[in-house]
């Protein structure tokens, strides 16, 4: 289904784009390897230099996007409502343990019924500092480091039953299919891949080892947008008709500390989309039933200039070495705006924007023919149809008390008392829920379909952008069974509920 050469030249361009602290040099060979294209390095090799031209989303038209959106695929089985076998213990390991890995290491101890087996990060001291801290909560994980392939030792245990996936972005494929052939589920941070072919690969990586591959898409379970979910379930909003959503977070100091990890500057460097589209998505593709009645057709996308990243770089690089490499390059356009048209004729607006100095908003507007919802600018508000106002905290709280659904009311206090990333509460929703699911043999809420969904509005708008916001369509991840596949976020807790939140 996916051509090797391509996903192979795919994957290394990939690969290069993101220029970390480390040699990149053995990661490229490494993955070849691993992915059993070795054989095809020398093909590779030959491809690559055509494919500078194509690395600059302001010079090219990215072909390669809209050939892989055309491609023709089948379901081989539909991972839609899949349950696994049920699991008394959940055996974890874990990749990653940089900033998002160490909320992590904090957070699951907190949820009943897990072991944590393993956890490995490039960087010893990393590994060795999360095995210490998980040891004061009673586990005893084996440490993997050193190496950029070290993961791979840990994905060939045979006692882990999931392995969470919290690496840079360009990893998530890679490490997310070893996981699955080797017989774990994979749990990814987002966005779960960079490319059609790799949202594909682990589409197709799912079905065929019925492993499950969920992105850890925490904003699904904020407690707005699970109140709201809940409302339009419930009929409240009518009709849907529109939602909104971003990511508007000012990192522009972040992204230009010494101190942190710069792998996510350099992924804004050639390319120019929206690269972080799924916390302000998920949310509302929830709301819409993407893959579950409803589909994402088409998007368009614009992006501005970039108006501040370069001119950062450069200036840093006049009096400090550290950021020659990042100096008078093409960067991302600071805001990109897509527009999606979903089939049963909705529309959903998306925004990026990570440099501007602006206050946080994920924007979560819900707007039907009855009602509607907003969540940024704070306060979250709701308006009815009888008014052209928000109505009064008074009104709001009694509509809060009437649809906050059942995991919410049950374990919302206690995700809030346990929330180490300071995230409201959801960080610890969404892993409770996979927990759960897994001890009960359940569907998990999300699936390997909107992993792929989400994210593929990265390349898309790149594509769009580059092509001056042309349409392009979304593709159908589920092969057509979006028609008939059923909502399975079981924010009710109609089934399972039974693994215990407890004090770390
Ligand atoms: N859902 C959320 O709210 C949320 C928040 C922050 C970050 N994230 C996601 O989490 C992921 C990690 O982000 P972060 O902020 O922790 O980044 P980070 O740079 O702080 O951490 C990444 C870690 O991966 C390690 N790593 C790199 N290459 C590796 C390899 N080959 N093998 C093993 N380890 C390797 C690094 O050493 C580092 O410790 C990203 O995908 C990001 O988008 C999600």
């Amino acid at each position: 289904m996916i051509s090797c050469g391509k996903f192979a030249n795919k994957a290394v361009e990939q690969l290069s784009r993101i220029k970390t602290s480390y040699a990149m040099k053995n990661t490229r060979r490494n993955f070849l390897k691993f992915t059993g294209l070795a054989g095809i390095t020398m093909a590779g090799s030959q491809i690559i230099p055509g494919c500078t031209a194509t690395k600059s989303s302001t010079k090219s038209n990215l072909s390669e996007v809209r050939e892989q959106v055309m491609k023709k695929h089948t379901q081989r089985f539909n991972m839609s409502g899949y349950a696994a076998p049920k699991l008394d213990t959940v055996r974890i390991g874990i990749i990653g343990l940089g900033s998002r890995g160490a909320d992590t290491i904090a957070l699951l101890p907190h949820i009943d019924g897990i072991d944590i087996k393993a956890v490995c990060d490039l960087v010893p001291e990393k590994a060795e500092t999360a095995k210490k801290q998980l040891q004061r909560s009673g586990f005893n994980p084996d440490t993997y480091s050193g190496k950029e392939d070290s993961w791979k030792y840990l994905c060939e245990r045979n006692d882990i039953d999931v392995i969470y996936i919290i690496t840079p972005w360009a990893l998530h494929v890679p490490m997310a299919v070893c996981a699955m052939e080797s017989g774990k589920h994979a749990a990814v941070e987002v966005p779960v891949a960079e490319t059609i072919e790799g949202c594909w690969q682990l589409v197709e990586t799912s079905e065929r080892t019925r492993k499950h591959c969920i992105m850890l898409e925490n904003c699904c379970y904020d407690f707005f947008e699970l109140l709201t979910l809940n409302m339009a379930r419930q009929g409240f909003f009518g009709d849907i008709i529109h939602g909104e959503g971003a990511y508007i977070h000012d990192r522009f100091k972040r992204v230009f500390d010494k101190e942190q990890t710069t792998w996510r500057l350099q992924e804004n460097i050639n390319r120019n989309g929206n690269l972080y589209p799924t916390h302000g998505l998920g949310p509302i593709c929830q709301v819409m039933n993407i893959n579950r009645g409803d589909k994402m057709d088409y998007l368009v996308s614009t992006s501005s200039n970039d108006f501040m990243m370069g001119k950062m770089a450069d200036k840093l690089a006049e009096t400090d070495d550290f950021w020659k490499p990042y100096a008078h390059k093409n960067y991302r356009g600071n805001m990109n705006v897509s527009t999606i048209k979903t089939n049963k004729g909705r529309t959903i607006m998306v925004q990026h924007d990570v440099t501007s100095p602006r206050p946080y908003s994920r924007i979560h507007l819900i707007s039907g023919t009855k009602a509607c919802a907003q969540k940024y600018p704070l306060p979250e508000r709701i308006s009815i149809a009888t008014g052209d106002e928000w109505l009064s905290l008074a009104e709001y709280k009694k509509l809060e008390e009437k649809y906050t659904p059942e995991i919410v009311k049950r374990f919302g206090e206690m995700a809030k008392a346990a929330d180490p990333a300071g995230h409201g509460g959801m960080d610890l929703l969404i892993n409770w829920r996979l927990i759960d699911c897994l001890r009960n043999g359940l569907p998990l809420d999300m699936d390997v379909y909107d992993a792929a969904a989400y994210s593929c509005i990265e390349p898309l708008s790149e594509w769009s952008v580059a092509n001056r916001s042309n349409s392009i369509d979304v593709p159908d991840f589920t092969c057509g069974a979006w028609e008939k596949n059923q909502p399975v976020m079981d924010i009710a807790l109609e089934k399972g509920g039974t693994t215990k939140v407890k004090s770390a």
